[in-house]
């Protein structure tokens, strides 16, 4: 091998994000974009200086620990790193990074996506069109919820919060949200501030959870959270499956407590999600697609390299978690 520094590179990547690794370092490169397991990360990680995974490795305290030692980071290309034990890295001595930021746009886009679907039908409705089921139209047919001038609840006003809040404003929605710290005024924009989850969710006609995966937010929305949202709320998640209580969230969706969900993450997630969401018709169903834009994928990559990069010339990486 040269000097450049190799890179194993888990999935397959953009083309132009692959260009510049091609470029600037000696890239394993997935092409075939098989999920790798545990025991080839290890063996692959044999002749490398860094990993470039997806939220698709988990990185947990063993596998870390079976790593060699000349893995320097993890530079991931996501914003999430709930899949990367971070106390295992840290205790190992490799950086950890993210990618913030960059997807906050195409995030807020399928979070509104999710909020329209779940309150308009339109999963239920679209299904009707494609079995051929639509007979008729009659001022009963297919009626739905109005989001217009409503309350907007926000657990997590972080990046992709304030963006959502954005496109919400843009529906006359007022903004209600939780975060664990205030926003400054000119960030707020007028939004009101609830000091608990607790404070907050009686004020969610929509309720849209951006706040990160961790212990402390597994689980988040139970039922006794859940009973305090306003009858007929609706749920949007494009953070991370674990926030919900999939149980919870179901008895809410059955009884009509929850008017829809619009979710674009599952515990479980690709294959083991909560077998009943797929029956339940008020539910929009998408495949955590929040970040799935050519310019959003893109950027995510290359702000995964500006990490490594940093760290190749030893400075540091601007997204350092670990
Ligand atoms: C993220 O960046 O965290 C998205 O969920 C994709 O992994």
């Amino acid at each position: 091998m040269g000097d450049k520094p190799v890179i194993l590179v888990t999935r397959k990547l953009p083309q132009a994000v692959e260009a510049r690794l091609q470029r600037d370092y000696q890239p394993i490169l997935n092409p075939s974009d098989k999920l790798y397991s545990d025991d080839e990360l290890v063996e692959l990680s044999l002749d490398a200086d860094a990993i470039m995974p997806c939220h698709t490795e988990k990185f947990s305290a063993e596998l870390i620990s079976r790593l060699p030692k000349n893995i320097k980071a993890i530079a991931n290309f996501s914003v999430g790193y709930d899949h990367v034990d971070v106390a295992a890295a840290k205790a190992k001595g490799i950086i950890v990074t993210n990618t913030p930021d960059v997807l906050s746009d195409a995030t807020a886009e399928i979070a509104i996506l999710l909020m329209l679907g779940a309150a308009r039908r339109a999963s239920e409705g679209e299904r009707i069109v494609r079995a051929r089921k639509w007979k008729d139209w009659s001022p009963a047919f297919m009626v739905g919820r109005q989001v217009s001038k409503k309350r907007f609840g926000i657990i997590g006003m972080g990046r992709v919060g304030q963006v959502v809040a954005d496109r919400a404003r843009g529906f006359g929605m007022e903004i209600h949200y939780y975060n664990r710290k205030r926003l400054s005024a000119d960030l707020e924009k007028g939004a009101i501030y609830h000091e608990t989850v607790e404070g907050l969710l009686p004020n969610a006609d929509v309720l849209s959870v951006h706040c990160p995966a961790t212990p402390e937010t597994t689980g988040l929305l139970n039922v006794e959270r859940i009973n305090l949202l306003p009858d007929g709320a609706i749920v949007v998640n494009t953070a991370r499956g674990g926030v919900i209580n999939d149980d919870a969230l179901v008895a809410a969706l059955k009884s009509g407590k929850v008017y829809a969900a619009g979710l674009d993450v599952f515990n479980g997630e690709p294959e083991n999600i909560h077998p009943e969401y797929i029956g339940l018709e008020n539910v929009f169903l998408l495949p955590h697609i929040g970040s799935a834009t050519e310019e959003t994928r893109d950027a995510m990559g290359f702000r995964a390299l500006d990490n490594l990069d940093a760290i190749f010339s030893g400075t540091e990486p601007g997204d350092r978690v670990a």
